[in-house]
């Protein structure tokens, strides 16, 4: 067993010391150090990795040097194809789909959903492949219990019988054998340990759902290879995926995860940090996809998915208004595809549902004759998104005039107050302004900007803004439209929702069939065509 020591890092500069300091010796940041646990690698290793290049005079041959460096044509393509989830808004923010061995860090608020979302992909994986979710944050029979009120079962049989109906009963027995015939082929290999047999070994606390929902009438469709370990101890977590080598496992939370060789708390940045090190030479080891939980924390003193983002491949995060049934997938870093795509779901009484086409959510419940409404075009990633914006201004009765946004930038409602005032002449410094985006989206681009302005200056002059026009562009300091990215995709997912008009930079005029554009230069300019 090697040897291990702690030392502390700083997060900050990276400075490493023996003991701990309230303020980094290196760099000056005060509460910046963290506990690390430090293992003196095996002699072995030591030996091999100190040889000199140099000494390598009578190198073997080119492809069995594996620690000298490859040009691109040398190494083999990347073997496997992406797994699907079952889930296209998840594979759409994954870039595609799971890929095997990748490390998927899934961050948000507590309560939002996330084991929700990973149990009900976990139990769609299972169909085909061995998987582990481990439960540290729940006992195995809470986790059921979410399972049966998901109706993880019944929606199989459900779907199992509208494809039978469709089929005439050929399909059915296809599809009964088909996930058998997968698990046979991808069978968690388990390697028998004498430690499996003792009553109070780890493996003895797994549970296949696929057991015990045997009382469903329709449970012969229900094939899942789904097993739960309630498990904190990270030694047990790594020994049970050594042991399984499911294709995806699930952590579920990082942040109860426990290594006992570490004195800090759970949950803290050093258990945090070496509790997912460890998992990931573990998987990467196995080729298993991990996907990990992480609670967004408000106190410092609980470490959040931040200090984990550098460790991972791919970085999600699952946001929404805990008071609005809908629910966001953002991708953050991938390393595996384009950043900032967006998943929509909707949490049901059953659980989270995709949202197929979320313009329509975000639309809301359109009241067209109300002034002060305008609809814009906000793109997320590759995704275009009709979102209508309200705004209100009235007298203020404070000394200086309140302003408020939801789901829009405060500095960017100043800055487009500032440019009203002055270049188009609307009084507004005795009036309080509000904006709000509908549907709790936040839209931060600032091609929301013309839509904010028209709003603005529809709820000042009391006039309504024609429901069938949207408006895409960024307003600059001069009263300006300036151009913004992705504007054929917005135009056509306006066209598609049914709108008449849009109102885009005079930049950027492009010819559609489907619309009538309506191109500005100003900011003057568009408020006299929409309203
Ligand atoms: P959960 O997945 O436990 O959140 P997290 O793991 O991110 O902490 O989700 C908890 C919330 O979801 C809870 O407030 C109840 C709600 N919920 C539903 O509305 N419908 C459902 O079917 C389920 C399972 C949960
Ligand atoms: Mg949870």
């Amino acid at each position: 067993m090697p040897k291990s020591r702690s030392q502390y890092v700083c997060h900050q500069c990276g400075g490493e010391f023996p003991q701990y300091f309230g303020k980094c010796p290196a760099c000056g940041e005060w509460n910046s150090l963290v506990e690390q646990v430090v293992t003196a690698p095996a002699p072995g290793r030591a030996t091999t990795l100190a040889t000199p290049r140099s000494a390598s005079k009578s190198r073997p041959p080119q492809s069995s040097r594996p620690l000298a460096a490859l040009t691109l044509a040398e190494i083999s393509d990347y073997p496997q194809s992406r797994l699907t989830s079952g889930y296209t808004e998840l594979d759409r923010v994954l870039g595609g789909g799971i890929v095997p061995g990748s490390l998927v860090l899934i961050g948000g608020d507590p309560g939002i959903g996330k084991s929700t979302l990973l149990l009900q992909v976990a139990n769609q994986l299972a169909q085909q492949y061995p998987i582990l979710y481990v439960c540290a944050e729940e006992s195995g029979q809470q986790v059921k219990l979410r399972s049966q009120r998901l109706r993880i079962g019944e929606r199989k049989a459900e779907e199992g019988r509208r494809k039978a109906e469709e089929n005439e009963g050929t399909e059915v027995e296809r599809w009964e054998s088909e996930p058998t015939a997968a698990n046979s082929k991808r069978s968690p290999k388990r390697k028998s340990t004498s430690s499996e047999t003792s009553p109070d070994s780890p493996g003895s606390s797994l549970q296949g759902l696929r057991s015990r929902s045997a009382n469903t009438p329709d449970s012969s469709l229900l094939t899942p290879d789904l097993y739960l370990l309630p498990e904190t101890d990270l030694e047990t977590v790594i020994r049970e995926l050594e042991s399984l080598r499911p294709q995806v496992a699930v952590i579920d939370s990082i942040q109860a995860l426990y290594f006992a060789s570490l004195n800090s708390a759970p949950g803290s940045v050093a258990q945090v940090r070496e509790c997912t090190s460890a998992l990931m030479q573990v998987a990467k080891r196995n080729n298993i996809t991990l996907f990990i939980v992480g609670h967004v924390t408000k106190e410092g003193a609980i470490a959040g998915p931040k200090v984990l983002e550098h460790l991972v491949d791919t970085v999600l995060y699952f946001e929404g208004d805990r008071f609005a049934s809908h629910r966001l997938l953002r991708s953050v870093k991938n390393r595996f595809g384009a950043t900032h795509e967006l998943g929509v779901f909707e949490m049901a009484d059953v659980g989270l549902e995709e949202v197929k086409n979320p313009s329509e959510l975000f639309l809301g419940n359109r009241d067209e004759q109300t002034p002060g409404t305008a609809t814009i075009v906000a793109c997320e990633g590759t995704r275009p998104l009709v979102v209508e914006l309200q705004a209100l201004v009235s007298p203020t009765s404070y000394a200086s005039p309140r302003r408020s946004t939801t789901g829009i930038e405060y500095n960017r409602l100043l800055q487009i107050l500032a440019v009203l005032e002055k270049r188009v002449g609307v009084p507004l410094s005795k009036l309080d302004a509000y904006v709000a985006a509908s549907g709790g989206l936040n839209v931060g681009e600032p091609a929301a900007d013309l839509g904010v302005a028209i709003a603005v200056a529809a709820s000042f002059r009391d006039r309504i803004v024609d429901p069938t026009t949207v408006l895409i562009g960024e307003v600059g300091l001069g009263g300006q439209v300036r151009p913004v990215s992705q504007m054929e995709l917005r135009l056509k997912e306006a066209a598609k929702l049914g709108f008449k008009r849009a109102i885009i930079p005079s930049s950027q005029a492009v010819s559609s069939s489907e619309l009538e554009i309506i191109p500005v230069s100003r900011v003057v300019d568009a408020i006299a065509v929409a309203m």
